[in-house]
């Protein structure tokens, strides 16, 4: 009789100490009586990491700031979807082989927020997306596979807005996409121009006080507000207190948790709510 082994699995990232990627998938291996152990790796250089993992060994792993770009070049292949993004949450050691697959659910946990969670179609829908990070590269590839009718990125650097818009290059899609300064986010009427607001940049992370925006009498036209962060921001707050539809990103996280959980052990778990984390 064969005795089946523990597998192990983890989040690589700089700073790791506040994922929750471990309560989560920990509480699955539990629930679907897995034999698997899901750690936290606090990473700063990749290619040591990667070095030390194949002794290990793992059998997948999740990857968070800053390393969801530079793992690329350490993985055998890549999913459709890691070529177009350029970024990889996801990496797993294919079955009968020592080759590691990257991947990228990110964009699927997003898709759920809005087909599940919103109930919203984003085709035909105006689009600003504010943040031109690893995460706004996962929404961004999204907001295209679903045909928005327009995507506008807003960013601190308006260059890495720019290469952001370049690099996906659209080429699966005819979705016109424009990049402005962050200082558009003062103006009312270039704001009251859109029916969906993502926000993905850092700030309200460390300060739930902190906003890219300083009013928001725009919201009174009722946008549909998505907020990547897990807090409670300023932005989500007035969003509701506005009536406005809304997500923050703790569903996110869980959704694209559970799509890299399938692609760890093939079972799709159920949703866990955040009180029982
Ligand atoms: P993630 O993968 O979570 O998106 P990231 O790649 O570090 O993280 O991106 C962070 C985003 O927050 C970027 O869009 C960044 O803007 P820059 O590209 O100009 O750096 C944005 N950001 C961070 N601090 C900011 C601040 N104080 N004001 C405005 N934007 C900020």
């Amino acid at each position: 009789m064969s005795v089946p082994s523990k597998k192990y699995y983890g989040v690589i990232g700089n700073p790791i100490k506040h994922s929750k990627s471990p309560e989560i998938h920990n509480a699955w291996f539990k629930q679907y009586h897995i034999d698997g152990i899901y750690e936290p790796f606090l990473v700063e250089d990749v290619a040591e990491f990667v070095k030390a993992a194949k002794q290990k060994p793992l059998a997948g792993f999740n990857i968070t700031v800053p390393h969801k770009e530079s793992i690329l070049e350490f993985c055998d292949s890549h999913s459709d979807a890691v070529k177009a993004i350029g970024a990889a949450n996801t990496v797993v050691l294919e079955s009968n082989s020592e080759q590691w697959r990257a991947d990228n659910t990110d964009y699927l946990g997003f898709l759920k927020v809005c087909d599940d969670d919103l109930k919203i179609s984003l085709e035909a829908k105006r689009v600003l997306l504010i943040g031109a990070g690893g995460s706004a590269k996962a929404i961004l590839y999204a907001l295209l596979l679903r045909k928005a009718a327009s995507i506008v990125v807003v960013n601190r650097s308006e260059e890495r807005a720019e290469t952001l818009i370049k690099g996906m290059c659209a080429s699966f899609s005819k979705t016109p996409m424009k990049s402005y300064d962050i200082n558009y986010l003062n103006n009312r009427v270039f704001l009251e121009g859109f029916d969906v607001i993502v926000h993905t940049t850092s700030v309200g992370l460390y300060n739930r006080d902190d906003c890219v925006f300083n009013d928001f009498s725009w919201m009174l036209k009722k946008p549909i507000v998505i907020d990547i962060l897990y807090q409670d921001t300023k932005l989500l707050k007035e969003a509701k207190r506005l009536n406005c539809l809304v997500s923050g990103g703790f569903p996110m996280l869980l959704y694209q948790a559970q799509y890299a959980f399938e692609l760890f052990t093939g079972v799709f778990p159920e949703t866990l709510s955040v009180e029982t984390l």
